[in-house]
């Protein structure tokens, strides 16, 4: 194998120039996670700078988070924050793929998908789902989902909702409406990752909150409020945290409207996971309804294909999201809107949401019982685990090490907003095809997790 060798720019100490380069190769992907860079002695004598100069440009690149030395094996790539929230996803024959926030899917959901297009093919009034309109919801439907949006305990009026492709395009279509590029967005420590590429895509900056068991703390908000520059917003996803699990008490979802609103800045909640509880807790947004933004979808608790998800917003705001969708899709399927107002207004919605809390919390007891003992997040209605991994495993080692054991996860760095902040976890998803893959995947993980890393780092 070819030594690497880094470019060094020539600007500035050349310690300094290392790391940079460093950091470079692995922006552009010629360095990879766990990729052992030369030794001090070799690098120096082909860059013809000192063994010192070497030293510090490798200390400087474990300061920036980039690499790990590790005692008599040498300095290595750490797995870097990707812009890109997710590993590639191969189908290995034989591997088991915890990394993607799958919801569960039930046999029933054909059979319902079945029953009600051969109702709406026998619906004389189905041409209209074939025009262009200003909007694919009409009125009525509006009011379905509004009617569906009350057992969260959101009150809005028909008018002040929108549908989209689902929470995806939602945040597209807020952070793209409501910010402006170079704003800044707050939000928990450990975060949806593609909340933080779609902030990146429009120029936001994100501004991380410490979390503890129940997601943002008060006063890290209240700090991050406060400082220079001034936010623009605040996104969290208060029920079922992606990816710790966290669902937020009634007292802290109080405390944070009032720190929103003392502060004047808009809310960004996402509550994607929100149904899946059988008592739901009240969204943030229902005590600030001209602060905030409120999301819904049904990706996780109908069908994800779908796509079909909800905005509700001040009435102030409705006609720049509406822009919003314009812009990127113009209108959802009108369709599948209409196929997706049935099942809220027929009970199929009620009926699946039920069947899939079962399955979830079968499969979170029998994920309890295969990894005791170990240090893991967990809610008896959420689809994921946050595993924080025992010493002296690193996340990056244990998600090298997963792949070889057959199993692959997610570690925290796709969550993490700030990268020197990365805790040593992982996280699971339980919404794999089958059980007996998950449990195939969980007996895999435990294992690993009792077996040694040495041969890996
Ligand atoms: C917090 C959060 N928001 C939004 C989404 C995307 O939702 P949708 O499928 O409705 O686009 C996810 C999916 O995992 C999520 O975890």
């Amino acid at each position: 194998m070819t030594m690497y060798v880094p470019q060094l720019e020539n600007e500035g100490s050349r310690y300094q120039a290392i790391a940079a380069a460093i950091e470079r190769d692995i922006q552009v992907g010629t360095l990879k996670p766990g990729d052992r860079l030369p030794t001090h002695r070799d690098l120096a004598d082909r860059l013809g700078v000192t063994v010192g100069t070497v030293t510090r440009g490798y200390a400087e690149a474990e300061r920036r988070g980039l690499t790990q030395a590790v005692v008599g094996r040498g300095t290595f790539i750490r797995g870097y924050q990707r812009e890109d929230p997710w590993p590639e996803h191969l189908a290995e024959p034989g591997m088991v793929d915890f990394t993607l926030s799958l919801p569960l899917h039930l046999p029933e959901e054909e059979r319902f998908l079945a029953e009600t297009l051969s109702e709406l093919a026998r619906d004389p009034r189905i041409g209209a789902s074939l025009r262009y309109e200003a909007e694919s919801a009409s009125m009525d439907q509006k009011s379905i989902v509004s009617a569906w949006l009350q057992r969260m305990g959101l009150f809005p009026k028909p008018e002040q909702v929108l549908v989209t492709c689902g929470s995806q395009h939602s945040l597209n279509v807020v952070l793209s409406s409501l910010f402006q590029p170079g704003q800044v967005l707050v939000t928990t420590a450990l975060t949806y990752p593609s909340l933080k590429a779609i902030a990146k895509s429009f120029g936001l900056k994100l501004r991380a909150v410490p979390m503890d068991a129940e997601g943002m703390q008060i006063e890290g908000l209240t700090k991050a409020l406060t400082s220079e520059p001034k936010p623009h917003g605040v996104y969290l996803d208060p029920t079922l945290q992606n990816p710790t699990t966290a669902v937020m008490s009634l007292r802290r979802r109080k405390e944070i409207a009032e720190v929103v609103r003392r502060h004047d800045v808009l809310l960004v909640e996402d509550d994607v996971h929100g149904f899946l509880l059988p008592e739901p807790m009240p969204p943030i947004s229902s005590w600030l309804p001209e602060h905030s933004v409120y999301l819904s979808s049904v990706a996780k608790c109908l069908n994800p294909g779908l796509r079909t998800g909800f905005l509700c917003a001040g009435t102030a705001l409705i006609r720049r999201l509406l822009s919003g969708i314009h812009n990127t899709v113009w209108m959802p399927p009108p369709l599948m809107v209409e196929l997706t107002c049935r099942w809220l207004a027929n009970g199929v919605a009620v009926r699946l949401i039920q069947a899939k809390r079962l399955e979830i919390q079968r499969r979170q007891m029998e994920a309890a019982r295969i990894l005791a003992g170990h240090d893991f997040l967990a809610h008896p209605y959420g689809y994921q685990i946050w595993l924080r991994l025992p010493e002296p495993w690193s996340t990056e080692a244990f998600v090298l090490a997963g792949a070889e054991a057959g199993i692959k996860v997610i570690g925290a760095g796709a969550f993490a907003v700030n990268r020197l902040a990365i805790p040593q976890a992982i996280r699971i998803s339980l919404g794999v095809p089958s059980w007996e893959e998950m449990r195939l995947g969980l007996l895999r993980l435990s294992a690993l997790l009792a077996s040694s890393p040495s041969s890996y780092f």
